[in-house]
């Protein structure tokens, strides 16, 4: 009988060492604990938690779901039970866990931010920090910090002073050139890159007239999304030296190993774990199956190995 040679499925994400490369996307996984009944944490590259700020949030009111064909719409509003909770509370399921757990976190000034940072950094269970710069800035009139070049440097270099943990820093798609934040996040010292948060959209039920969302508005994510974040992920690969971290529509294992073509050195798997809550583990598996049936020994060989 041959014996068949397991590939190397490891990868380096900005110091991290990932058993693979498939990850949890954030507001998609809780804070780990919540899904480990459905998946063994073991087999998959890292989880990313639940967004957090200083203060606990109750998010939105409801409807803030919504299905649309090929994805689905969430005004959540950033709901998590805040930093103190999340130490008391949730931290000591990741003591227990050998997967490094990614905090992403959030704030409404880069004052918040730094905070954040500063709080996070001192916790030893998080492995590195994923700011979700997708919010407003509430000392600028609302504009969205990941919308403008100058605001998004002036969070990551804040956070990037407060920390030597890891520093990811994560891309909104709602940009006119989603290069030149890439960009400004690298020169102010992001160690590495996840890109799509979600895309605006919205749904209206038309009998009553209304927006379906109570928000009106709400994150589109899903299947339909992976063309856009691909090609955002080509061309930042392209544009940065830091590893980038690929997320968007990602179902299955093909999709995730054409985001490693694109250039990604990881991937994060989102809307897939409300279709099936092991979907991560099941990406993985499937990732280093096709890997053996290719005869391809190192999954690094794939990241950026697209040909044009
Ligand atoms: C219900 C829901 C909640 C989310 N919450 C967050 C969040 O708190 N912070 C964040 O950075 N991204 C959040 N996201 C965005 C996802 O992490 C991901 O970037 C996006 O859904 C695209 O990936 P997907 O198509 O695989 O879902 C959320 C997405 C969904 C669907």
């Amino acid at each position: 009988m041959n014996s068949v040679m397991k590939p190397d499925m490891s990868v380096i994400l900005a110091g991290i060492m990932l058993r693979n490369p498939v990850m949890t996307a954030s507001g998609t996984f809780g804070y780990g604990e919540e899904f480990a009944q459905y998946i063994d944490m073991e087999t998959i590259g890292a989880f990313v938690t639940k967004g957090l700020s200083l203060k606990a949030r109750a998010g939105n009111p409801t409807p803030r779901i919504v299905e649309t064909p090929g994805g689905m719409l969430n005004a959540i509003g950033l709901q998590n039970v805040g930093i103190d909770a999340f130490i008391a509370k949730k931290v000591p399921y990741l003591r227990s866990v050998n997967t490094p757990a990614i905090a992403n976190f959030f704030g409404s000034t880069v004052d918040e931010y730094t905070e954040m940072a500063r709080r996070l950094d001192e916790i030893v269970e998080v492995a590195g920090l994923e700011i979700n710069i997708s919010c407003p800035n509430v000392k600028q009139g609302g504009i969205v910090f990941g919308a403008d070049p100058g605001s998004a440097a002036s969070v990551v270099s804040a956070c990037r002073a407060v920390t030597k943990k890891p520093l990811i820093v994560k891309l909104s798609p709602n940009v006119t050139d989603v290069v030149v934040m890439a960009r400004a996040c690298e020169d102010a010292g992001a160690d590495a890159l996840s890109l799509i948060n979600t895309l605006i959209g919205m749904a209206i039920d038309l009998n009553r007239r209304r927006p379906v969302l109570a928000n009106i508005t709400g994150g589109f994510s899903g299947p339909a999304i992976k063309p856009v974040a691909l090609r955002m992920v080509w061309q930042v690969a392209k544009a940065v030296k830091v590893p980038i971290i690929g997320i968007g529509g990602i179902m299955n294992a093909v999709d995730a190993l054409e985001f490693m073509l694109a250039g990604a050195t990881a991937v994060q798997v989102g809307t897939a774990s409300f279709i099936n809550p092991g979907a991560a583990q099941k990406i993985a598996e499937d990732m280093e199956a096709w890997l053996i049936s290719n005869g391809v020994d190192d999954i690094k060989s794939l990241i950026g190995a697209m040909e044009t």
